[in-house]
């Protein structure tokens, strides 16, 4: 790659893309125990060019929960569909909001959730669990960048060995050479 592609490059993601480089397709909520949780909201919604926020609000019929665990799985799509690529993490979750430190890969994904929800804090849970306007944006993974492609993340909830819930997140992203071809042909 020359220089002067290499500072263009620069100079796009120093400017701010107009589009995000991540970003959400889909969105599946599915209750698996309805006397534990339900979905109130689960939903996709545009708020500007490419840019798409993600609201999930989980009813919890049983407090307080005391005895999470999540398992968080990621998936790429290949020809066949989707195959496990990457991660297959499951956590004791009120040991995990205890001891942040001691789950760097998890605490990731689940640093990217905090700001928009209000589950960031110890057990128990005697509360709704609410992700509100979540945006994907590509720093937040950049500890753990993907390449370019279609991928599903499942985020799976149990409580006390049983799981309960699961929000399945689908999530399409290009690679930054894709990226500047893309924005070259548009503008530029
Ligand atoms: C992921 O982990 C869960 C729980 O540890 C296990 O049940 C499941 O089979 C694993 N999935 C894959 C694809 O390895
Ligand atoms: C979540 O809570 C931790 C510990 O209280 C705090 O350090 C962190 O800044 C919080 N994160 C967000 C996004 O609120
Ligand atoms: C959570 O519940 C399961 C099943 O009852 C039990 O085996 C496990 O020890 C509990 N975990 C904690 C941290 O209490």
């Amino acid at each position: 790659m020359s220089h002067q592609l290499k500072f263009l490059i620069l100079i796009l993601l120093a400017t701010r893309p107009v589009e995000n480089l991540i970003r959400y397709t889909n969105l599946k909520c599915n209750t698996l125990d309805p006397t534990f949780f339900t979905f109130e909201t689960c939903n996709l919604k545009v708020q500007g060019r490419g840019i798409i926020a993600l609201t999930a609000h989980m009813k919890l019929h049983k407090v307080p929960v005391n005895n999470v665990t999540i398992l968080l799985s990621t998936f790429k799509k290949g020809n066949n569909g989707y195959r496990p690529f990457l991660y297959n993490i499951s956590v004791d979750a009120c040991d995990f909001m205890r001891n942040r430190k001691r789950y760097p890969v998890f605490a990731i994904y689940m640093n990217a959730i905090m700001p928009f929800s209000n589950v960031n804090h110890t057990c128990p849970y005697n509360h709704d669990m609410i992700v509100k306007d979540m945006v994907m944006r590509e720093d937040m993974l950049a500890l753990a960048p993907l390449p370019g492609g279609d991928y599903m993340f499942k985020l799976r909830l149990g409580v006390k060995n049983e799981w309960k819930s699961e929000i399945v997140s689908y999530l399409t992203t290009s690679d930054l050479w894709e990226f500047f071809k893309k924005t070259k042909s548009r503008k530029m």
